[in-house]
């Protein structure tokens, strides 16, 4: 077993979360419990950072002393947690006699061998960003970060040797390649270290708000070295060696991961100060420390100080906290800035779950209700199938510890489209008519399929469950899978199963489908010029005399049907090509697209087809059929969809 310590930042708590703050949160917990799921001894800590001058000002503002005000914000921020279904094993807080004791213990240290010294600090200092600011550092005289005027500050402070760090930290860099990741973050640290470091200065003056330095008392440890200690303050260093020597990192020792968590505004400090400063203290440094992107809204960075920011908890109530922790893990390539609208949410949340694992769910033990009364009995694996699932979680596991948790979940997902197909192809439905009729082989092939896709949902479930927890334990009671509270385990839970038995059961939809929101007309703004003349009879795009009657359209053949297969034509940007299966008989057609869908992803939907048309060739292939799809004016076209997916062969009209 294998042990894994992870941390994320700590949070400044002048504001309550927001979802940029919980974004790390959310990603740090699907890596907490992977790590669990697969089988480590894992370590999840985070907490609040206090002593920031923004903390001791607020409370100030709102008339509570600075502690009782952290400890009402500790409340808020937990209740946050709790609603993201956050797991964190322990919560620090740098105000705690835990934490005070490792930072004296690691400054009076440095103090004693002579890596803090005296020194005068003549410069800017930014309080949002509890930061000195060299004047390169600034964007027309203004932090680029918050957009305001830094402080001139001029104080009596302590230094840290962080310049004497410079070739050894070169060297770490060049020795563990992953080290930081993402790539770009290091590149951005090897540019910032070959230029060369000055010492920083880890003091501040005429402060009472901080934890005083043990050898000059009237001066207080700057926020950011005692806020960087909590990571190893929360493992006992200082109080409890034995807990530290537990968790940390050990030289040569592959078996125990440390990995920090963080936002690419702050790597600086993590990839270059944090480690100096271990270094100086004679310890092994962290495994890895991420430097992840920033959720923007309206593409910029969600924060409190610019106004754009958006409240996770309202996503809560209204989906539970599943739906953004996928939508947030999913969508946001991990390590990359990523923009959040209430629209792509609940698009995303429309295809994914909705329509396609919710229905999935649901259309598979609907079936089992109806053809077996909901017990199933164990047959062997479907090969095709049940090798998917293997590759798909190969790539899931590789994904996930190499912290690409938007590929793991893509990986899901890819799976979750395989199992579509697999029903598509096999058609439950057939065999439960020829069963129906007395063919024994039909009856006992409407088994395989059932039992192979339960458990391939199964499997898919416990996948997602690091994302998912909630919605995946209630995927696993559906399948008769109930959670016992034993915690999963990869490698007994993610097997196939093909012995036992499951008693399966329905029921209302995981994830209904979101209605597009309809604009009141209220809101809706016209433009003068837009405004119809009244005095004209409007003048209709459809005038009568050109509209078709009834049997005119009747004679139009619409038809549901389901995709099997999908592969892109060579050399066309827009054609894919489809084999459908109509209910009747199974056909090719060709589709112009490919710029809208993947084709892997078109496997499985029901789609809506023109059955009558004429064959036509496009790029050398027969066409039997035309697909319907919306087509906005220089827009992709739309594939048209169904509530519920209608059986193959049904007619539209
Ligand atoms: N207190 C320091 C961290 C000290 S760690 C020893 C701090 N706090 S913070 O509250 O400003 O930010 C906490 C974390 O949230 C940081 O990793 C920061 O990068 C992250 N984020 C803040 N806004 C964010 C987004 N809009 N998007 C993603 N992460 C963001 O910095």
């Amino acid at each position: 077993m294998s042990r894994f310590y992870l941390t994320t930042a700590i949070d400044y708590v002048n504001n309550r979360p927001h979802l940029g703050t919980a974004y790390e949160k959310i990603a740090a917990d699907v890596i907490a419990r992977y790590h669990r799921l697969a089988g480590d001894d894992v370590r999840f800590v985070m907490g609040n950072d206090e002593h920031s001058q923004n903390v001791f000002r607020r409370s100030t503002e709102v008339g509570l002393d600075p502690l009782v005000y952290c400890d009402r914000m500790e409340g808020e921020f937990r209740t946050v947690w709790a609603g993201l279904n956050i797991s964190f094993d322990d919560f620090i807080r740098t105000t705690q006699p835990r934490h005070k004791a490792a930072v004296q213990a690691m400054v009076q240290q440095a103090f004693a061998s002579g890596e803090i010294y005296e020194g005068l600090y003549e410069g800017w200092y930014c309080v949002s960003c509890e930061e000195f600011k060299p004047d390169k550092g600034l964007i027309d005289g203004q932090c680029p970060v918050h957009r305001t005027t830094p402080d001139w500050i001029k104080e009596k402070n302590y230094f840290f040797r962080l310049s004497k760090y410079r070739d050894a930290l070169l060297e770490h860099y060049a020795t563990h390649p992953d080290f930081v990741a993402p790539e770009s973050r290091r590149n951005e640290m090897l540019r910032l270290l070959e230029g060369g470091l000055d010492d920083i200065s880890v003091s501040r003056a005429g402060q009472a708000w901080g934890i005083p330095l043990p050898f000059a008392l009237e001066n207080v440890v700057y926020v950011w070295y005692d806020a960087l200690i909590n990571y190893a303050a929360a493992i006992g260093y200082g109080t409890d060696p034995t807990l530290f020597e537990h968790w940390w990192a050990q030289i040569g020792e592959p078996r125990r991961q440390v990995v920090h968590l963080v936002g690419k505004d702050i790597t600086r400090f993590h990839c270059v100060v944090w480690p100096a400063m271990l270094m100086s203290a004679g310890l092994p440094l962290p495994t890895r420390i991420f430097g992840h992107g920033w959720v923007l809204f309206r593409g910029e960075k969600m924060s409190k100080s610019l106004g754009t920011v958006v409240d996770p908890l309202d996503a809560v109530e209204k989906f539970g906290p599943d739906p953004l922790r996928l939508f947030l893990s999913k969508e946001i390539v991990f390590g990359n800035d990523g923009d959040f609208s209430w629209d792509r949410f609940e698009e995303k949340y429309n295809a994914d779950l909705a329509n396609n694992l919710g229905n999935l769910v649901s259309r598979v033990t609907a079936m089992v209700d109806r053809y077996r009364q909901g017990h199933l009995r164990a047959t062997l694996a479907a090969p095709q199938l049940a090798a998917s699932g293997l590759a798909a979680a190969t790539r899931w596991a590789q994904a996930f510890d190499d912290l690409a948790i938007d590929v793991g979940c893509a990986a899901v997902f890819q799976f979750v489209d395989r199992i579509n197909e697999y029903i598509a192809i096999e058609a439950p439905w057939k065999l439960a008519k020829a069963g129906a009729a007395g063919d024994t082989a039909g009856n006992a092939a409407l088994d395989v399929v059932l039992w192979n896709a339960t458990e391939a949902l199964r499997v898919a479930a416990v996948m997602l469950s690091p994302v998912m927890p909630a919605a995946c334990d209630e995927i696993r009671r559906r399948l008769g899978d109930a959670p016992t509270g034993v915690p999963l385990l990869w490698a007994q839970d993610g097997q196939w199963r093909e012995s036992g038995e499951r008693f399966v059961v329905s029921g209302a939809a995981l994830w209904p489908r979101l209605e597009p929101k309809e604009t009141p007309v209220s809101e809706e703004i016209k433009p003068e010029s837009a405004v119809p003349d009244q005095s004209q009879p409007p003048v209709s795009q459809w005038p009568l005399e050109s509209r078709i009657s009834i049997e005119d359209f009747m004679k139009v053949d619409l038809r549901v049907s389901t995709v099997l297969t999908a592969e892109r034509v060579p050399n066309s940007k827009k054609l894919v090509k489809l084999t459908i299966d109509l209910g009747s008989e199974q056909r090719t057609l060709v589709a112009g697209i490919a710029e809208a869908y993947e084709a892997d992803a078109l496997v499985g939907r029901t789609v809506a087809i023109v059955a009558n048309l004429k064959p036509a060739k496009l790029m050398g292939i027969e066409s039997n059929g035309m697909i319907l799809a919306a087509s906005p004016d220089g827009g992709k076209p739309m594939l048209v969809a169904f509530d519920q997916p209608p059986a193959p062969g049904t007619r539209i009209r």
